[in-house]
């Protein structure tokens, strides 16, 4: 084949291809195979050399001729596809329009409820520590003198782990583990999560968050006791807020009380979060038993104590007036980016 026949022939396949073509991409490849240096037409243009000097002229004519057509074909095709895109309906770009809105993270309302909480006793006073939530037996129920047999064990039914291990029901464990270790005077503020097996409702769930205060030294009064519950609930609550004592049972508390609130969401006339009762229990509380003293050493006549521990999710359902407990569990973002 001859030189002008192979021109010939890379002519026509190259226009067929650029002609084809039909993305930015495709047109950049056959750039790069017919155009650049090592392309095709540099490899035919290098045989140019072997011609006699007669057909030469000829010949490198011919060939430029081509590269021309081809550089041409190339920037026509180009800008008709650059023409295209600004038509393109997908591809307009309106800056006119709002930007796309980034969620912001927040707190979970009940750890936004346990911070407030915290806040204000610190300024009471208390340090804050903290227990697990897998305990053992002896530590949820024995040394807080609920006898193995004791009916009081079934008001909190928890679940049982391998061997002695369990979930623990409550905070006030907390105050046993901090007692064998520290001398009075103690006051302590111990928030964590508890679990019990119980009937789930509108206002009781299998796992909720409790705070445990607690605070021994010498003339330790049951109106110790009553001041900072009051104070806290009105700093929490506001002024107006009326709370009631009831008297009640614990086993490692004597004597015990329950503290009640007035039902904020339905103002003391009745609804589900109170059981229309008008009042919601918001904590347990009491002087601390002889027996808790006895068993970690510390001597009951020189030392008197004072607990109470608060159910966290009832006070940011009276907070923030949710009538569900479980609300607060289930993680539906339509409810949580509320708070
Ligand atoms: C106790 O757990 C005692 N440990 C509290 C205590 C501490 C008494 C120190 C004396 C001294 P009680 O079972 O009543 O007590 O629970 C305390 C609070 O936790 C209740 O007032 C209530 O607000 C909350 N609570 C109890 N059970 C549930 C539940 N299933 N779901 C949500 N909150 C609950």
């Amino acid at each position: 084949m001859t030189f002008l026949e192979k021109v010939e022939e890379l002519e026509k396949e190259a226009v067929n291809k650029f002609e084809s073509a039909s993305t930015l991409r495709e047109l950049e490849e056959l750039k790069a195979e017919y155009l650049s240096r090592k392309g095709k037409f540099s490899t035919l243009l290098r045989e140019l050399k072997e011609l006699s000097a007669e057909e030469k002229p000829r010949a490198g004519e011919r060939a430029n001729f081509l590269k021309r057509k081809l550089d041409e074909l190339l920037q026509s095709k180009l800008s008709s596809f650059e023409k295209r895109e600004e038509k393109a309906p997908g591809e307009f770009f309106d800056f006119t329009l709002p930007g796309r809105r980034t969620w912001e993270g927040k707190l979970h309302p009940l750890t936004q409820t346990l911070d407030r909480i915290i806040e204000i006793f610190y300024g009471m006073g208390f340090e804050v520590a903290k227990g697990p939530d897998i305990e053992t037996n002896y530590y949820n129920f024995d040394s807080l003198n609920f006898p193995q047999d004791h009916p009081a064990r079934d008001m909190q039914d928890t679940f049982y782990l391998a061997d002695d291990l369990i979930l623990r029901t409550h905070t006030s464990l907390v105050q046993v583990r901090i007692f064998e270790k520290r001398k009075p005077p103690v006051k302590i503020l111990a928030p964590g999560r508890v679990y019990r097996h119980e009937a789930i409702n509108a206002r009781s769930y299998c796992l909720f968050y409790q705070v445990e205060g607690f605070y021994v030294d010498e003339n330790v009064t049951f109106a110790d006791l009553k001041g900072v519950l009051v104070a806290f609930a009105r700093e929490f609550f506001g002024k107006d807020v009326e709370l009631r004592f009831r008297a009640s049972f614990f086993p490692f508390n004597e004597p015990s009380a329950e503290v009640d609130i007035r039902c904020i969401i339905c103002k003391g006339k009745g609804c589900s979060v109170c059981k229309y009762r008008g009042w919601v229990e918001i904590l347990g509380a009491g002087m601390i038993d002889t027996e808790v003293f006895k068993s970690v050493g510390y001597d009951s006549e020189k030392y008197t104590g004072y607990a109470f521990g608060l159910g966290v999710d009832r006070i940011a359902m009276l907070k923030y007036r949710i009538d569900d407990i479980r609300l607060f569990y289930e993680n539906d973002l339509r409810f949580l980016r509320q708070f």
